[in-house]
């Protein structure tokens, strides 16, 4: 989008894959006190987004969008104050149709008026969803969603407000490539449902972005899992969005997505979403240029044993040969050095990351740079 926002990967709290509609002013004021107590907040992780049911069951009686009452009893500018005196951006949902996903007040014929509300309670983010939508005469339900995306993105610049658009719009559309080339011009973040495909690659930059899948630190899989699936996010440069009981959420469970040097490729303001290089019987090989020359190479191992490969240099995406290189293993913290071949053994289901800088060349009369090899 061009409204100057979400430069890198929006980094968020979302309740909605662990709590769904049971959800009260109490999950975000935990949620904002746990990203704080954490540190997951000083990771980055300084957005939380309420989604469905926050609603009351109608609008008031000027047609404005209200909070539950009895869900939210201080009100959503409250919360979005209390929020941001914590350091954190207010994040709400909403949905394009004519009823939510779970059948709350909706914002087809009410775009502008939505927007001006959001913006009078503080609000940083908008999850625009893409249920119930209307049938229009002579338009196709692709174009149904477009026109009424492109109002909601209208209505947000016009509230002057700077607010991040997260568009649900891709996870509705019947002609996906149509749908990601406007989506990914009107709003920051949609959802994309081809996992990492070179197709959606291109949509991807600074200010817009592909988001792949919800990380569940509680959630039941293994530890070498949740580092494959969170590597991987970050190796594609998606919206790092988590969902968690934020009352139980504990330190150990947000170590994982925690990983600085995991979230320093995420975030690397060059930009670039990672593509695949190479396949080396189960394992796929990712890579994605940094700004500052480096790579980051990802290896993902889909079979159920060890896997060991190997690939060039200039095979992971290096255009220019250096004389060596230094290989970061960003899970274990090792460094090794080698002169070409980047190789990895790869964990069953898990990954092997290294973020790849190459070794300059000695200057002219400087010591011969023996540690290299
Ligand atoms: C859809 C979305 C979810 C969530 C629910 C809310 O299912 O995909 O992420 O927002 O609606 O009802």
């Amino acid at each position: 989008s061009e409204n100057g926002l979400a430069l890198t990967p929006p980094m968020i709290f979302n309740s909605w894959a662990v709590t769904g509609c049971d959800i009260s002013q109490q999950t975000f004021v935990d949620a904002a006190n746990t990203l704080v107590d954490t540190g997951l907040a000083a990771a980055g992780y300084n957005s939380i987004n309420i989604d469905d049911c926050w609603s009351a069951a109608e609008r008031d009686a000027d047609g404005n969008l209200v909070a539950d009452a009895t869900k939210f009893p201080n009100g959503m500018k409250w919360l979005g104050d209390y929020l941001h005196e914590r350091g954190l951006k207010f994040g709400i949902y909403a949905d394009a149709g004519t009823k939510t996903c779970a059948g709350y007040p909706s914002s087809w014929g009410h775009f502008e008026q939505d927007a001006d509300t959001f913006a009078s309670w503080g609000v940083d983010l908008l999850k625009l969803d893409g249920c119930n939508m209307p049938s229009m005469d002579g338009q196709t339900s692709d174009q149904v969603l477009q026109t009424a995306y492109t109002q909601m993105s209208e209505a947000l610049k016009a509230t002057g407000r700077p607010i991040v658009y997260f568009e649900s719009a891709p996870a509705y559309a019947t002609d996906l490539p149509t749908v990601l080339s406007w989506a990914s011009q009107i709003g920051n973040l949609w959802y994309s449902p081809q996992d990492g495909s070179a197709e959606s690659a291109q949509y991807a930059g600074p200010g817009h972005w592909n988001f792949y899948t919800t990380l569940k630190p509680q959630d039941s899989t293994s530890t070498i899992e949740k580092q494959a699936e969170f590597s991987m996010a970050a190796q594609l440069a998606s919206p790092l969005v988590f969902s968690a009981d934020p009352a139980t959420l504990t330190a150990a469970e947000a170590e994982t997505i925690s990983n600085p040097a995991v979230i320093a490729v995420d975030q690397d303001p060059y930009g670039a979403q990672g593509t695949s290089v190479g396949t080396y019987g189960n394992v796929t090989v990712w890579s994605k240029p940094l700004a500052n020359g480096d790579i980051s190479v990802l290896f993902s191992n889909s079979g159920d044993t060890n896997e060991r490969a190997s690939l060039t240099a200039s095979q992971a995406g290096f255009s220019i040969d250096a004389p060596a290189y230094s290989l970061s293993n960003l899970w274990t913290g090792q460094t090794t050095q080698s002169a070409g071949t980047i190789s990895a053994d790869v964990a069953p289901h898990g990954v092997t990351m290294y973020r790849v800088t190459p070794l300059r060349r000695a200057a002219p009369g400087a010591a011969p740079a023996t540690d290299l090899m």
